[in-house]
């Protein structure tokens, strides 16, 4: 079997910035992470690598046409556009050619988080009160309606935490102003708000597809061992500034320690969503419980991090492990989910 694998790779950070000072290239992925899943796909044919940077187009293109995979292996973010994830799948469309993972309409419906809540809300899956504002008379508006804080206040389409910071949990007219215009400015992009739950977070990773959607052991994210003065909150500071491999902080605790029919709740809540929204393969969705302790669907991932390093604290493969898949068994697992959905034995 020949796999192309599709991915867009961080940019080597300048000699003087420390590696996560910007949140700019959150999203892609490191040379590491691209490395171990090409490795993995090793196991099941031969790898064609695919750097998916703009600026290669016309070699992705040409490269697609005379390897001619069977499957393409798409952990390629895009970039630009809320239609950025979308891009690559859309291109495979085009072509003819089978790849793991969503298709562009569900990758640009789950980068829009409202979007998102609106399907969540037509299926009656719970998700948080929520609006959305362009511009200083939209927020206005929204002031004048006499909101009850806390509110979060988190850039539109955005993942990895990028534009959610400590500061973006707003207790004020004036805070509020204040993370809804960065948003808008600094992001260029609407600013969503929504209440704020106050209660223990959890991400849960699904596998499959239709009858066969599986969910794996559910993880509590933890806030204990954040700094005193941090919200609790899952922020950029704490993904990526805090949680430091060379200065680890237990942030994961999976399976979560909650009580089965509370896991079970979750688990088919977080089916129900993947459903839904028609994510093919796997998924990582977010939940967080609110004040009496009812969980809510925050947003859904169907293009899930993954970092190899186990000290790096990756949601979905440190799921995997707990159900007994190491890193490589989880790619394969994909691979197999997506050659199934296609109807292939390879
Ligand atoms: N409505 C909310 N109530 C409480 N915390 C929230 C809410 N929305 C987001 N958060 C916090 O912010 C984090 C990042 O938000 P999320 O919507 O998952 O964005 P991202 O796409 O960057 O992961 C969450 O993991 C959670 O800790
Ligand atoms: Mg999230």
């Amino acid at each position: 079997m020949k796999i192309a694998l599709l991915y867009n790779q961080k940019p080597e950070p300048s000699a003087s910035a420390s590696r996560y000072e910007s949140d700019e290239f959150a999203e892609w992925d490191a040379p590491e992470t691209i490395e171990a899943v090409a490795n993995a796909l090793r196991e099941r044919g031969e790898v064609v690598k695919i750097d998916c940077a703009p600026a290669n187009l016309p070699r992705i293109v040409s490269t697609l046409l005379a390897e001619k995979p069977d499957i393409c292996f798409n952990i390629a973010e895009g970039i630009g556009a809320p239609s950025r994830e979308a891009q690559i799948p859309a291109l495979l469309d085009m072509m003819g050619l089978r790849y793991t993972a969503s298709d562009p309409a569900t990758l640009c419906l789950t980068l829009d988080k409202a979007r998102t809540k609106e399907v969540l809300s037509y299926h009656r899956i719970p998700t948080p009160a929520f609006s959305v504002v362009e511009s200083q008379s939209d927020i206005e508006a929204f002031l004048n309606h006499d909101p009850r804080f806390p509110l979060i206040v988190k850039p539109l389409c955005e993942g990895s935490s990028k534009g959610i910071f400590e500061r973006s949990v707003v207790s004020s007219p004036e805070e509020l102003r204040r993370q809804a215009r960065e948003a808008i400015e600094r992001y260029r992009q609407p600013a969503l708000i929504e209440r704020f739950l106050s209660g223990r977070e959890f991400t849960v990773a699904l596998i499959g597809n239709g009858d066969g959607i599986e969910a794996l052991p559910i993880i509590e994210v933890c806030f204990d061992h954040l700094p005193k003065e941090s919200r609790k909150i899952y922020s950029y500071e704490a993904k990526w500034l805090w949680d430091d491999p060379s200065n680890p902080v237990e942030v994961f605790k999976c399976p979560a320690p909650i009580p089965q029919a509370l896991a079970d709740e979750i688990a088919t809540m977080c089916k129900k969503a993947h459903r839904a929204l028609r994510c093919r393969d796997w998924s990582r969705i977010d939940v967080r419980l609110d004040e009496r302790g009812k969980p809510h669907i925050l947003e859904v991932n169907p293009l899930p991090g993954i970092l190899p390093n186990p000290d790096e604290h990756s949601c979905f493969p440190l799921a995997a492990r707990m159900a007994g898949m190491d890193f490589n068994a989880l790619i394969n697992r994909v691979l197999d989910e997506a050659l199934k959905r296609y109807g292939v034995a390879l």
